[in-house]
């Protein structure tokens, strides 16, 4: 059976896309039959996160309603508002989070993002990759952190 990754992330810089791209790629060489499902949480509603059987969560840290260490916010209203009751239980799932070092709340986005998962009872496949400042020359860090995903993956029952 083609097992299908659905990748839920938003961007503001582009700097997201480039990350989840560069995964994919990746991932796509490391698992040639996984079937990913790439989409902007602005398009993206509760029943594509509760019907997903692989999820992966991705967005920078913003200052969401002037509160610094939020999610983006087309992030922010999707798991905080239309997808904030979102029933996830043992859903096998991963985040990844960026920030900039120049705000206090570094990051905040990938704890922001793992606690929705594990609040929902989603499985956390692998600890969530933190990408800080600009991810253009950080390609290796994210391949690495692709390839333990695809590990985890390749253990998940059939
Ligand atoms: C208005 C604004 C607010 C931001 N707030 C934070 C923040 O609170 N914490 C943080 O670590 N980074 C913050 N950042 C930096 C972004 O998270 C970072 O540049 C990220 O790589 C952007 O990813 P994206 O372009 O994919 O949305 C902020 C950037 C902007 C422009």
């Amino acid at each position: 059976m083609t097992r299908t990754l659905t990748l839920i992330y938003s961007t503001s810089t582009g700097h997201t896309e480039f990350v989840v791209d560069t995964l994919t790629l990746s991932l796509s060489k490391l698992i040639p039959d996984l079937r990913i499902v790439k989409q902007r949480a602005e398009m993206s509603t509760g029943e594509d996160l509760r019907k997903a059987n692989l999820l992966l969560l991705a967005c920078g840290s913003w200052n969401t309603n002037n509160v610094e260490g939020q999610l983006q916010p087309h992030m922010h209203e999707l798991l905080m508002v239309r997808a904030a009751d979102s029933e996830l239980k043992g859903i096998p799932a991963a985040a990844i989070g960026l920030g900039d070092e120049r705000y206090h709340f570094t990051a905040r986005a990938a704890e922001r993002l793992t606690e929705y998962l594990t609040g929902r009872q989603a499985t956390l496949l692998l600890p969530t990759l933190k990408i800080i400042n600009d991810p253009y020359d950080q390609t290796a860090k994210i391949e690495a952190w692709t390839k333990e995903f695809a590990n985890a993956i390749s253990k998940l029952p059939s």
